[in-house]
């Protein structure tokens, strides 16, 4: 993997060019504003947050007036922005700081875990961007980056891998630029390594990622808490130049025996590896959006690429095969997923 060293200067490198410098609670960064950015921040998004933390800025420019106002008032100003309860925290926290820390946000991570509304990451971005301090972050672009990176295939919302992708976060963890570095993450996650269409072309980091050189970027993070596991499966739909699309008939026993469908690979690389032997560049398949079908004992996540045929086909498999009409799936027996992705293509 990738060095601490390598991965912070890589990163760097690329916030210098491309980060965010001109963000309202940038200009000036102190506790008080990263703070109360922060907690905005949690649930919302930077374009929304942004008109309502400069209103809140001007209404309540300190931690002082902001402890002394009414909780009326700071509601008010936080109306729109929904999930009340963090204006009713950050106010609370206010009156905490003036009573009890001398009206100071404090650079230690243990205090400000004690003040109501935050958590270790918060805490982390507060200590790196408010007070220049090494601290680890781990918000859900940052989740991401590292499931990535490192081509983590399980689910994110159980103990052990929260602590995984802690320690993943307290490992590439620079000792300068920690401001940076944490608005580096951020950004990163915002502009490159994002949820949906992730900007694998432009991003610095593609040689490092596991999921890039496996193709499992869009399949990660594994995202939802589910019941059940997932399962990948890669399809090729074969079309032949009267828009015919190939089919096996599945083996006598497990999902789907006896039915016809696509054939099937549960990676891309074998799917890709098998276009090669057909004569297909795998630049030349067209990847269609990845779809989701529920059995009892597992959810199916099937991904389909679309190839064009110019030549004969040998078979696939050692299966019965046919080449169908989309517009006539009716007459074969088809599983509904491969029924309802004809009926697409027709
Ligand atoms: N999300 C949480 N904190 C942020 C920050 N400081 N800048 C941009 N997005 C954020």
């Amino acid at each position: 993997m990738i060095s601490p060293k390598a991965f912070q200067s890589t990163l760097l490198a690329w916030y210098d060019r491309f980060g965010r410098k001109d963000l309202p609670w940038q200009r000036p960064r102190t506790p008080y504003r990263v703070w109360v950015s922060e907690i905005m921040l949690q649930q919302t998004q930077v374009r929304t947050v942004i008109p309502y933390f400069q209103k809140f800025m001007e209404a309540f420019p300190t931690l002082q007036a902001l402890a002394e106002a009414r909780l009326d008032l700071v509601l008010e100003h936080w109306a729109g922005l929904g999930y009340y309860a963090r204006a009713r925290n950050l106010h609370r926290a206010a009156k905490i700081l003036m009573a009890e820390y001398g009206g100071e946000i404090p650079a230690d991570l243990e205090a400000l875990l004690r003040l109501p509304g935050i958590g270790r990451s918060t805490a982390g971005a507060i200590l790196s961007l408010g007070f220049d301090q090494p601290a680890p972050i781990l918000d859900g672009n940052v989740k991401r980056l590292w499931s990535r990176l490192h081509g983590l295939k399980e689910r994110l919302d159980t103990a052990s891998a929260e602590r995984r992708l802690w320690a993943l976060s307290v490992h590439y963890l620079p000792r300068e630029r920690n401001a940076d570095y944490t608005q580096a993450l951020m950004d990163f996650g915002a502009k490159i390594c994002t949820r949906t269409h992730p900007r694998c072309l432009e991003c610095v980091l593609q040689d490092a990622c596991l999921a890039h050189r496996s193709g499992w970027v869009a399949e990660l993070p594994v995202a939802r808490a589910r019941q059940k596991p997932v399962k990948f499966s890669y399809w090729l739909l074969l079309r032949d130049e009267d828009g015919r699309i190939y089919l096996e008939q599945r083996p006598p026993v497990g999902i789907w025996a006896g039915l016809w469908a696509p054939p099937q690979w549960d990676s891309r690389e074998a799917l890709e590896a098998q276009c090669q032997n057909l004569s297909i560049r795998p630049e030349t398949l067209t990847w269609l959006p990845a779809r989701e079908h529920g059995f009892s004992h597992y959810l199916l996540c099937y991904t389909p690429a679309l190839a064009q045929l110019v030549k004969p086909l040998p078979m696939l498999h050692d299966r019965p095969a046919c080449w169908l009409k989309p517009k006539t799936s009716s007459q074969l027996a088809l599983p509904a997923p491969v029924k309802r992705l004809l009926a697409e293509l027709a």
